[in-house]
């Protein structure tokens, strides 16, 4: 294991993500942010400096789960002070797990910017995988918007909100295409015009290149603002292997679903006619699409590169299937070996999260058991480690909500508030905590929400309809459960998960739908604080911890 070092700046700069030139958040002048790779047990070491002139940053490490380091975790508010303008923070943590992640901006919308990257680490030297493969690949896929970010929390933040609407593209590796098609030539009515290249443009299409009769692995990540995708690879079958980190038990699919804050690899053969190249395409699921699919080139190394595929791109399911999108998320198991075992068989806690859209004083917002999310000035971590009680809502929000709720009419709950308690966890206890899902505040509407939590995996215990009642207990997975940690609730659905509160810290738990998040989806775990060990002052630099250490160096 070794340390890799890192000095990266973060600034606007121009980018052309879908050929459109716009400003985009960069890193050393790249958009996407530049591939992290390691190995298991490495330590990464990121210098980052804060370039942009007017407002701060800090960067998540999604996936990681920042064991003995949770000032690292780079959360505005929980676990630290942004990094204010022409200051650096160093980011230190080991990746102690094989596996396909990312990192993102985790302040205000600042990876609706595009302020992201990958970061894959590899197993220990001389380990090896559950599988082989000849070679692989990245796809990091993210959605785009020509209105920027600022104008985008503005209306999301405004009375009445103003929706902020589908995005304009869908990119892969940061390319997209907007207003043609590379498919023109054997889309079957896409009805865009052909995209013209000479090859060397900042958005031409993403090209895999491969040898015939091979395996190869493919990492896929989605960093979404908003959308959930599906993707696949015309001809090709896809065996999934991996999901957020964790193994899965393989098994083979023609398309796979893959919801804003997870990653999945999956190996495919090369064992089509080599005299073709196919289309790889990526659509959109669960709202109404008004953004054409992506679409990325597959090329047997035996023809021409520029060679368009004969066979028209795979058609991604219906938006509204969700059958098919239920059916894939239930086949989800985990492959028991290595640090993967079963859960635990009971739990200590179980809490209730009621996800709804509410209006306060006009404002729309999103709450958890009535609550939306508001973040304190001074982050958690430092105030609730240095005990400063004043720093946030002291009373708990509530385990669970009125059993009479109807969740399949809109919300008559006109009580719901601003909060930013915590959910305080007993260190070492085994914790439930079932999602439910329900009615937005326009009739017939319930949307899909991907929850991703912060410092830790979690098991993924069962999906169901409707409201969740005791006796959906009995269908728990307690053999299998898959190791994540980011899953979805399907509309008027709830999900059911289970975690060790093991990992001192404070923690996030939010739909990673940027303007949900932005409109308060999302809860705060706290565990273990007091075994915290030091926490850099550059991360308590702000609000009543800033104080405090301003005091301290004034004695
Ligand atoms: Cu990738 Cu808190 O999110
Ligand atoms: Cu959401």
């Amino acid at each position: 294991a070794k340390a890799r070092h890192f000095k990266w700046e973060v600034e606007y700069m121009y980018g052309a993500p879908d050929c459109l030139e716009h400003v985009v958040m960069g890193i050393n002048g790249q958009f996407p942010g530049p591939t992290i790779k390691a190995r298991a047990g490495d330590t990464l070491v990121i210098h980052l400096t804060n370039k942009l002139h007017t407002e701060g940053v800090v960067i998540h490490w999604h996936g990681i789960r920042q064991l003995g380091t949770p000032w690292a975790d780079g959360t505005a508010s929980i676990s630290q002070c942004a990094i204010n303008p022409g200051e650096t923070f160093v980011y230190r943590f080991k990746v102690d797990k094989a596996g396909t992640y990312f990192y993102h901006g985790h302040y205000g919308m600042q990876r609706s910017a595009g302020l992201y990257g990958l970061l894959i680490v590899d197993v220990e030297e001389g380990k090896k995988e559950p599988f082989q493969y000849d070679g692989e690949f990245n796809l990091l896929l993210s959605d785009w918007w020509h209105k920027g970010v600022h104008e985008q929390e503005v209306d999301l933040s405004a009375n009445p909100m103003r929706w902020i609407g589908e995005p304009q593209s869908l990119l892969l590796n940061g390319r997209g295409q907007y207003n043609c098609s590379l498919a023109a030539h054997n889309s079957k009515g896409s009805g865009l015009p052909a995209c013209k290249f000479r090859g060397n443009e900042r958005c031409a299409p993403n090209i895999l290149h491969v040898m015939p009769n091979k395996t190869y692995r493919l990492r896929v990540a989605s960093t979404t603002a908003l959308a959930s995708l599906n993707l696949a690879i015309g001809k090709h079958k896809l065996l999934m292997v991996e999901a957020d980190g964790n193994y899965l038990e393989p098994f083979w699919v023609n398309d796979f679903d893959i919801y804003s804050g997870e990653t999945y690899s999956v190996l495919f053969h090369t064992d089509q006619q080599p005299t073709d190249n196919y289309w790889i395409s990526v659509g959109v699921r669960g709202r109404k699409p008004a953004t054409p699919q992506a679409l990325a080139i597959l090329h047997y190394q035996s023809t021409t590169a520029s060679k368009l595929p004969t066979i028209a791109p795979p058609q991604t399911p219906l938006w509204n299937d969700y059958s098919h999108s239920k059916s894939f998320s239930k086949k989800i198991r985990a492959r028991l070996l290595g640090s993967q075992n079963p859960p635990p068989i009971t739990n200590h806690r179980r809490i209730f999260l009621l996800n709804t859209q509410n209006r306060i004083d006009g404002y729309t917002k999103w709450a958890i058991n009535n609550v939306s999310l508001t973040l304190p000035p001074t982050p958690y971590l430092g105030s609730i480690k240095h005990g400063f009680s004043n720093a946030f809502d002291q009373k708990s929000p509530p385990d669970s909500f009125v059993n009479t709720y109807d969740i399949t009419r809109p919300p008559s709950n006109p009580n719901s508030t601003y909060g930013n308690g915590v959910y305080m966890l007993k260190f070492n206890t085994t914790i439930d905590v079932i999602l439910q899902n329900a009615n937005a505040l326009n009739a017939n509407v319930s949307e899909i929400h991907p929850w991703h939590l912060h410092g830790h995996d979690f098991w993924v215990l069962g999906y169901g309809e409707g409201k969740f009642t005791k006796k959906d207990e009995n269908k728990f997975n307690l053999k299998n459960p898959p190791l994540r940690n980011t899953v979805v609730i399907f509309p008027y659905g709830w999900t059911a998960l289970r975690f060790m509160a093991d990992n001192p810290g404070v923690w996030a738990f939010h739909c990673h739908i940027e303007p949900h998040l932005h409109m308060g989806m999302g809860v705060v775990f706290a565990e273990g604080v007091h075994l915290v060990g030091k926490i850099p002052d550059e991360a308590l630099s702000c609000g009543l911890t800033g104080k405090m250490l301003r005091s301290k160096t004034h004695n």
